[in-house]
């Protein structure tokens, strides 16, 4: 499935459309931007555009490109939804580096955050971010993710293994710190 529209102060989140598939590409032939996405080969164009459409097709996942400053700079999404037991993962990407440290990430998750608790009705969200990766950990507790713990070298990159932290976010705990 693909989001709805979904507007904050500086970061929109979009529905995908025919014009995002290409937008990976240059993307994901970045290992800057892939580096703590454990993922280290690139994608051609025909692999995102079934990527995509598998997102759209796909019933437990909510996917998203997200805009901002006029550009499209990346994606989001909530996967893994379990439907049953109301819990789900949560991924996203600034493709565009130039818009990294803008806060557009804290935001986008912030705007994810409320559509999985308030729309969707899920009870938590749960990631995992590679130790270093203090970024994207930094943007998930603004948005109320609380350690579970950590896997002690769990995935090989840059030459070395790497820690993965594991958050998640339980809707009561974030409800108590919403103010609308
Ligand atoms: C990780 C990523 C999503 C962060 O996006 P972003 O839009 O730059 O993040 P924000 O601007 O919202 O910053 C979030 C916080 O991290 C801090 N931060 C940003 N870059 C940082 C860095 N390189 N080192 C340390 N802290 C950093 C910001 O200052 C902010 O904290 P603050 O509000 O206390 O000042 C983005 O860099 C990215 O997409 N990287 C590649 C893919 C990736 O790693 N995805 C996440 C996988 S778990």
């Amino acid at each position: 499935m693909f989001g709805p529209v979904l507007r904050g102060d500086h970061v929109t989140l979009r529905p995908a459309d025919d014009s995002d598939p290409p937008r990976f590409v240059p993307w994901f032939a970045d290992m800057e931007v892939t580096r703590y996405l454990g993922r280290r080969t690139a994608v051609a164009l025909y692999y995102e555009v079934d990527t995509l459409k598998k997102f759209g097709e796909s019933d437990n996942a909510v996917f998203w490109m997200i805009e901002a400053d006029g550009e499209t700079i990346g994606a989001t999404g909530i996967h893994a939804i379990d439907w049953i037991n109301a819990h789900a993962t949560t991924g996203i990407v600034i493709g565009a580096k130039e818009h990294w440290r803008k806060g557009y990430a804290t935001e986008a998750m912030r705007l994810r955050t409320r559509y999985a608790f308030r729309e969707l009705n899920l009870h938590k969200l749960m990631t995992e971010v590679f130790v270093p990766n203090e970024a994207s950990r930094r943007a998930l507790e603004k948005n109320g993710y609380r350690t579970i713990g950590i896997s002690r070298e769990h995935f090989f990159t840059g030459g070395r293994w790497q820690d993965v932290w594991h958050g998640e976010v339980l809707r009561e705990d974030w409800e108590r710190a919403q103010t609308t």
